[in-house]
């Protein structure tokens, strides 16, 4: 049967079957052959979506923003100030009305339940571009750029996730391998380890599709014969600043350094959903270096900046992808 993807929402990709992923995964390529070409392709023109931000950012928004413009749609932004949802009105009020104005709407915030209380009364499709549970859009773009480097051949290859693997990247890297027949193994102190039942759920789509999913405590032999290393912030936002002390403790083992780099496979990708801490030229990388003596977090500056590191690719695929969610649900 075809792919149909109109009129869905994007909120987890448990919600999508293997042959909808890799359908979007091509789309996604033919938008990037497109754009990389200058062909224009306002295939969505006069219509219009919104984006809501509960939280920071900048590639899931300007992905957003850029992608929504190159199809031709018009685009509103509303920050966490500036609407009146969750303060004066509930989220199902305010899809009601967002769904009378505009044709999709992108959403950003901490409850995993919010996103789907939008989509289940806006009428109109929905995409979540992060949740404390859940980071969807983020894994077509991590796929896209595995798959760059690996010829498009990535069933049985193995990402290695490092570091806070309970959090949302790490538990929808957990899926999005298991549905594609990649090998993930979650890697981290056992208080990170992502949560049983999701992973027993993973587990069965992974044998399904040929792959498996290891959860370890020993970052050498994580990192050994890995194809990817991944890994995101210690602390991830809408966490308390406290937790910063104790992430620390229990991370700095599963720093991604040269060394483990040294025992992955010799063609290893190093992949970061970004931003990242990998030296001291931030804000909150300055005072965690003033107040813990830590210069890099979970990422060493040298494999941030090494050849194997593609993570400005991965950045940019977030448009790519993006774009090809908005057009397989508003086509
Ligand atoms: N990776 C990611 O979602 O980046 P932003 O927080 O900048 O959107
Ligand atoms: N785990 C991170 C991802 C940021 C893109 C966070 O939620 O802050």
């Amino acid at each position: 049967m075809p792919v149909n993807l109109s009129g869905r929402s994007f909120l987890r990709l448990l919600d999508f079957s293997t042959e909808e992923i890799e359908y979007l995964l091509k789309l996604s390529r033919n938008f990037k052959d497109l754009k990389r070409t200058g062909t224009p392709h306002r295939y969505l023109e006069g219509k219009n979506i919104v984006l809501l931000f509960q939280k920071t950012s900048t590639r899931t928004r300007c992905a957003f923003e850029v992608g929504a413009m190159d199809l031709g749609m018009g685009v509103t932004y509303l920050d966490p100030g500036s609407s009146q949802m969750g303060k004066k009105e509930s989220i199902e009020d305010t899809a009601r009305v967002l769904g009378r104005f505009y044709d999709g709407i992108e959403f950003r915030g901490f409850d995993q339940a919010d996103v789907e209380d939008l989509a289940a009364n806006a009428g109109v499709p929905v995409w979540n571009g992060l949740t404390d549970a859940w980071h969807p859009t983020q894994m077509l773009a991590d796929i896209l750029t595995v798959q760059e480097n690996f010829n498009y051949d990535i069933k049985g290859k193995t990402l290695v996730f490092m570091g806070d693997a309970k959090n949302n990247v790490a538990r929808s890297l957990m899926v999005v391998c298991a549905k594609l027949g990649m090998n993930f193994v979650a890697c981290g102190p056992k208080e990170c380890f992502p949560d049983p039942e999701l992973v027993k759920t993973c587990e069965e789509i992974a044998k399904e599709n040929g792959c498996t999913i290891t959860l370890t405590d020993d970052a050498v032999k994580g990192c050994t014969g890995a194809d990817v290393i991944y890994t995101d912030v210690w602390v991830s936002m809408g966490e308390p600043d406290e937790v910063w002390a104790e992430r620390i403790k229990q991370l700095e083992a599963y720093r991604v350094t040269e060394k483990l780099m040294g025992v992955a496979n010799k063609d290893a990708i190093f992949l970061h959903c970004l931003p990242a801490f990998h030296d001291t030229n931030t804000t909150i990388g300055a005072d965690i270096a003033k107040r813990f003596g830590v210069t890099e977090m979970e990422v060493e500056d040298s494999v941030f900046e090494s050849k194997a590191s593609k993570v400005f690719d991965e950045a940019e695929n977030r448009m790519h992808t993006i774009k090809a969610v908005m057009y397989a649900t508003l086509q």
